[in-house]
């Protein structure tokens, strides 16, 4: 990028192309390796010699308390890790970003979904390839929520009159995960009388089931496509209007003259081509723009929240943009030493680099919480799932782990098994609250107390384990003791906060997505583009010919898929 293209309030923006420093080669990875084989005692020998562990490795970002402590670190390997990220040129990369560079080089795209959430009036200014960045984002905000209130206030109605009863957000990956899962998290503060519901999968039971009790006089849909190309939403959209007209038709005796102004009522579009939402017969007038520098996982704070400004209310997602700020202050800000996402991303490269980690499970003690897990798998896994860095060469190390995970306690009763006693390393996230969002009482006990003691527990039982000695003092003997010893030193985070507001969500989503991009600089690699779910979807368009029965298309297939398509042809019935 060149000076001339960002804004003069922006000083240093060091070039986004520049080949990435190789981590291998730094004095701090060598430094990581000798650490490794060293290894300086069991998490049980660190705590019983240091009792100032757990506080001088535990962190306050924004509401969120981070205890780091039971990670198998000492404070030599954090200093390391920290030198590797000034060696690799982290936080130069974290200022590029903040600034406008295009460091998403294969896209040429500058990287601002932290310009979506600064507040109004934010000084200086951003300005970015001659956008006024902050003017258009609130701009943006307001038209959103002033859709939102019609829609609350029972002002915006059906094309018969009724008020709007439930929104379906029609939408995929980055369109769909985030404001499903914030959604879920925030379900109680919906207003009465409007639910969302989400249509995704172009499987035809998803937009059978999502419309199949609906009322197409009191429902609203929102399609939400950053290309407004996606061949899931895009039939989906078609589906569901074709459901909605003919209700119409069926129910209120909707004429074909009334037709536009049906779609005009009940079908509103978020995408940032706004050409392709009018081809689709929707009025760019109930459109919601945003750019090409928002990547589709980093989205669900710009327009395509309307969902959730819709249902939950602008004033609830004002506090989820201002948990988001709050943690992008702090990682823009905090020192090195005691910056939360740049020192948990350094401690996920030391898991995978250093430790042979494959995986890394998120596990929220938090019902509501119980779609972060997979909103996390396309975070960090469409982000850091590469091979070659942003330079093109090939990554010197291994790159993205794979996230997965399920809420507490029911994950203790499925997989917990091989996390306390497998093979495998699997450092892991447990993330928990202390107000719980209902108290109920078991008799006189606290419910959300025994949710808690569990949560205290795990990662107490997996720093720790148990020992032969232990487990032969509880009388147990012979070949069962094995079985029933556990090793400790299981790596985890505990991230505690005051209770699951919309700010303490924003900032645990901001927290991650900087996880993220402390990984992708640490390896080198374009954490912002998505091209390995491009080959796929070409393919699938190909074959549309041989799946409909082309003979000669099936023929022309490799032995496997012509026979899986000749599979599906001898058995489709209906
Ligand atoms: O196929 C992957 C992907 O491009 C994601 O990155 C994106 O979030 C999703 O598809 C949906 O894309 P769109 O919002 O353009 O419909």
């Amino acid at each position: 990028m060149t000076e001339s293209s960002t804004s003069s309030a922006v000083p240093f923006v060091p070039s986004p192309a520049a080949e990435p420093v190789d981590p291998t080669t730094t004095e701090a990875w060598d430094a990581l390796e000798s650490l490794d084989l060293e290894r300086t005692g069991s998490l049980r020998e660190m705590f019983a010699a240091d009792p100032q562990r757990a506080e001088r490795l535990s962190f306050e970002a924004a509401d969120l308390h981070v205890d780091l402590s039971k990670n198998v670190i000492t404070d030599r390997t954090v200093e390391l890790l920290l030198q590797l990220a000034r060696e690799v040129g982290v936080e130069d990369r974290r200022d590029a970003m903040l600034a406008g560079a295009h460091i998403n080089t294969t896209e040429d795209r500058a990287v601002l979904h932290t310009a979506l959430r600064r507040p109004e009036g934010a000084s200086p200014a951003l300005e970015v390839d001659g956008q006024q960045i902050d003017a258009d984002v609130h701009e943006t905000l307001r038209r959103v929520y002033e859709f939102a209130d019609s829609v609350r206030s029972g002002e915006w109605t059906g094309v018969t009159g009724k008020r709007i009863e439930t929104v379906v957000n029609i939408g995929i990956g980055g369109s769909d995960l985030g404001p499903v899962m914030i959604y879920e998290a925030l379900k109680p503060l919906a207003q009465d009388g409007l639910t969302a519901r989400f249509l995704s999968n172009i499987d035809p039971t998803d937009a059978y089931q999502t419309t199949r009790d609906l009322d197409p006089e009191t429902t609203l849909v929102i399609v939400a496509s950053k290309t407004f190309t996606t061949l899931e939403t895009l039939t989906n959209a078609r589906l569901v209007r074709d459901w909605l007209l003919a209700g119409l038709r069926e129910g209120a005796g909707l004429t074909a003259e009334q037709e536009s102004e049906a779609v005009a009522k009940h079908f509103v579009a978020v995408s940032t081509a706004l050409d392709r939402v009018a081809e689709f017969g929707i009025d760019p007038e109930n459109a919601f723009g945003f750019w090409n520098w928002v990547g589709g996982r980093y989205s669900v704070d710009s327009a395509i929240g309307t969902v959730l400004a819709t249902v939950l209310g602008p004033d609830v997602f004002e506090e989820l943009l201002a948990g988001f700020h709050a943690m992008d202050e702090h990682f823009a800000t905090a020192p090195a030493a005691s910056n939360v996402p740049l020192l948990m991303g350094l401690l996920n490269v030391w898991n995978v680099n250093f430790q042979e980690a494959e995986t890394h499970a998120v596990l929220p003690y938090s019902q509501y919480l119980h779609r972060f897990p997979a909103y996390l798998q396309q975070l960090t896994m469409e982000s850091n799932g590469k091979s070659v860095r942003w330079d093109g060469s090939l990554a010197t190390t291994e790159t993205g782990e794979v996230f997965w995970g399920e809420p507490g306690t029911n994950g203790q009763h499925a997989f917990y098994q091989l996390i306390h006693q497998g093979t495998r390393t699997i450092p892991a996230d447990f993330i928990a609250f202390a107000t719980p969002n209902h108290a109920l009482r078991d008799g006189d006990q606290d419910v959300h107390e025994l949710f808690l003691a569990n949560f205290f527990a795990q990662t107490k039982a997996l720093a720790f384990g148990k020992t032969a000695e232990e487990v032969r003092a509880e009388g147990t003997e012979g070949s069962l003791v094995p079985a029933r010893e556990f090793s400790g030193d299981r790596p985890t985070t505990s991230i505690m906060a005051p209770q699951l507001t919309p700010s303490v969500l924003g900032q645990l989503i901001a927290l991650y997505e900087h996880i993220t991009f402390v990984q992708g600089a640490v390896w080198g690699i374009n954490s912002f583009d998505q091209w390995g779910v491009e080959l796929g979807k070409q393919l699938a368009k190909d074959l549309a010919g041989a799946v409909a029965g082309d003979e000669a298309a099936i023929a022309a297939e490799d032995s496997s898929t012509s026979a899986l398509i000749r599979y599906y042809r001898a058995h489709r019935e209906g």
